[in-house]
């Protein structure tokens, strides 16, 4: 579905390696050593993840890149040039930021993060939607989190750039990001290819939750009989990287040995604080709720149990549970 012969691929490389050598040399550097090493990281994760400098100045890739009015053009295309549609200059897009390459699961550079150094906002700028990156597919981290380990049993699924490293940092090498957008029903399809445990770890604020519920949406058609989704919610105010930052990577596993909770738990427990299923009214309200999302799971042991739970919740009988969603019209 991508070209994989496209010229854009070999510039967004060509853009990668001056990031991580300006990360290196550049004499502006300074300021972006002290800000990663600020959050906690080392020279060999942040080579692990290639991550480099943009530096500040408008021009220092298009100069570097050199090329020809074609070459440019793709640069364009790429995300890594913005021109001016008045005057027609070309200038770099990504200015003054530390730069997180993004890799597709063959580990071809698709795109980048950049964040600002400081308190600026807003903090993170992307690529935008090119030929090679489609933000709503990929998830930051998979190529790298693979790479250290063919065989992962569970994937852990963050908010950020910054959470999945300082997992990585801290021994958690399975965690991958949606990047500020909602978790889609093929960010799923593809991490059950590889995994049959999805953990899915989201900031604590209202944004986070959000996120969380929206995931358990996408994930319903994918919970095949075998296949598990967790939920770790975190106390408020904080992230992955700030809370294993704080308590350390065996009181974060402990935290998920102890709290994760289980997609069907989190299901029910949400949905009775929408409809409160201590009055009749309420009981039917929470039905109406919940049996459409039910019917959406293709696991028919998963799908017949969550049913029974409705069914003691409600008082309802589950065959009648059954058919109600199924004449019901589809909420999706
Ligand atoms: N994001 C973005 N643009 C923004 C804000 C956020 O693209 N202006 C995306 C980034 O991928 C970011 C993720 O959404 O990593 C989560 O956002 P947020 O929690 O606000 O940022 P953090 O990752 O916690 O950023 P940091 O720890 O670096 O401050
Ligand atoms: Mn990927
Ligand atoms: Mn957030
Ligand atoms: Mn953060
Ligand atoms: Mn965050």
């Amino acid at each position: 579905r991508q070209p994989t012969d496209s010229p854009l691929y070999a510039l967004l490389t060509a853009a990668s390696d001056y990031y991580r050598h300006a990360l290196k040399q550049h004499p502006t550097r300074k300021s972006a050593v002290e800000y990663l090493k600020g959050r906690g990281l080392t020279g060999e994760i942040a080579r692990d993840f290639g991550l480099g400098f943009a530096p500040p100045g408008w021009d220092n890739l298009l100069k570097h890149m050199g090329g020809d009015s074609l070459q440019q053009k793709h640069m364009i295309d790429a995300g890594l040039l913005i021109e001016n549609a008045d005057t027609g200059k070309r200038y770099d897009r990504f200015r003054d930021r530390v730069m997180f390459p993004i890799r597709d699961s063959r580990g071809r550079i698709i795109a980048f993060g950049g964040r600002v150094l400081g308190d600026d906002k807003p903090k993170y700028l992307n690529s935008p939607e090119t030929p090679v990156f489609h933000k709503g597919q990929e998830l930051y981290g998979l190529f790298e989190a693979r790479k250290h380990n063919r065989n992962l049993d569970e994937i852990m699924v963050v908010e950020g750039y910054m959470d999945v490293i300082a997992l990585a940092q801290q021994g958690l090498r399975n965690a991958v990001a949606t990047l500020g957008t909602a978790t889609s029903e093929e960010h799923i399809r593809r991490l059950f290819r590889l995994v049959p445990n999805i953990l899915f770890c989201f900031d604590g604020d209202q944004a986070g939750r959000k996120a969380a519920w929206r995931a358990l949406e996408a994930t319903l058609p994918g919970l095949e009989d075998g296949r598990r989704a967790r939920f770790l919610f975190l106390p408020e105010g904080e992230d992955p990287d700030s809370l294993v930052r704080k308590e350390g990577t065996d009181a974060f596993r402990a935290r998920i040995t102890q709290h994760a909770q289980p997609l069907a738990d989190y299901f029910f427990q949400q949905l009775t604080q929408e409809a409160d299923p201590t009055s009749l009214e309420g009981k039917a309200h929470l039905a109406t709720l919940a049996a459409p999302l039910i019917e959406r799971i293709p696991g028919a042991n998963l799908k017949v149990l969550m049913r029974q739970r409705l069914a003691e919740i409600t008082g309802l009988n589950g065959e009648a549970l059954g058919q109600f969603a199924r004449s019901a019209a589809p909420s999706v």
